[in-house]
């Protein structure tokens, strides 16, 4: 059977991650079966680190802070997705802004917590939460050189109820986020 490699990156609680590997790791689908090959943070202590070792998979970390510039970072990043073989970079929650030098030598998708292009940035969901809007949301969009600003590949959203609470709010941010970055993943992977 056809094998389909992908890296996670994440920076923190790993939710998204902890869902993708239960939903794509090691499972078929029309015609391929998904691998999660690498997966890495660059946050030592961050909890995503134990859910990924759940799943067998030792993650790489890469502390930010121990290299010289964005670039070299970037660099390193870079030499570890393409030593696993995956052929695309999921960011789940990595909090990191990118250089040319990773969206010029990678294929990656990022999740974002608001309906892009609104509400960039690493605020996003207070920020939703707070306006005006009826809806939160959520999107899945390719990485580019601008933050948050690559194409966007699928969204949903949901409504505001006028006597939500910020913790409710963010559940319901996290409950879409889980149900669409899979089918995202699995859909590109179908076309590729
Ligand atoms: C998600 O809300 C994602 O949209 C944002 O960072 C958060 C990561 O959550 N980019 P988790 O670490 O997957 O729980």
């Amino acid at each position: 059977m056809l094998v389909k490699k992908i890296a996670i990156l994440f920076s923190g609680t790993g939710s998204n991650l902890e869902n993708l590997l239960e939903k794509l790791h090691q499972k078929e689908f029309d015609g391929f079966r998904i691998e999660v090959v690498l997966t890495l943070c660059n946050k030592p202590g961050a909890l995503g680190i134990e859910k990924s070792r759940k799943f067998g998979i030792e993650p790489v970390l890469l502390d930010h802070t121990k290299f010289p510039d964005r670039e070299a970072f970037d660099r390193r990043l870079v030499q570890e997705i393409q030593n696993s073989g995956a052929e695309l970079c999921v960011l789940a929650g990595f909090m990191r802004f990118l250089t040319p030098y990773f969206t010029q030598n990678i294929k990656a998708i990022n999740l974002h917590p608001s309906l892009l292009p609104l509400f960039k940035g690493g605020h996003a969901i207070e920020e939703s939460y707070a306006s005006a809007m009826k809806v939160g949301g959520i999107s899945v969009h390719y990485v580019s050189e601008e933050l948050d600003g690559g194409e966007i590949i699928a969204q949903k959203c949901f409504e505001k109820k006028a006597d939500m609470s910020l913790e409710s709010f963010e559940n319901c941010i996290h409950q879409l986020e889980h149900d669409l970055l899979p089918e995202v993943i699995v859909d590109i992977l179908s076309k590729k």
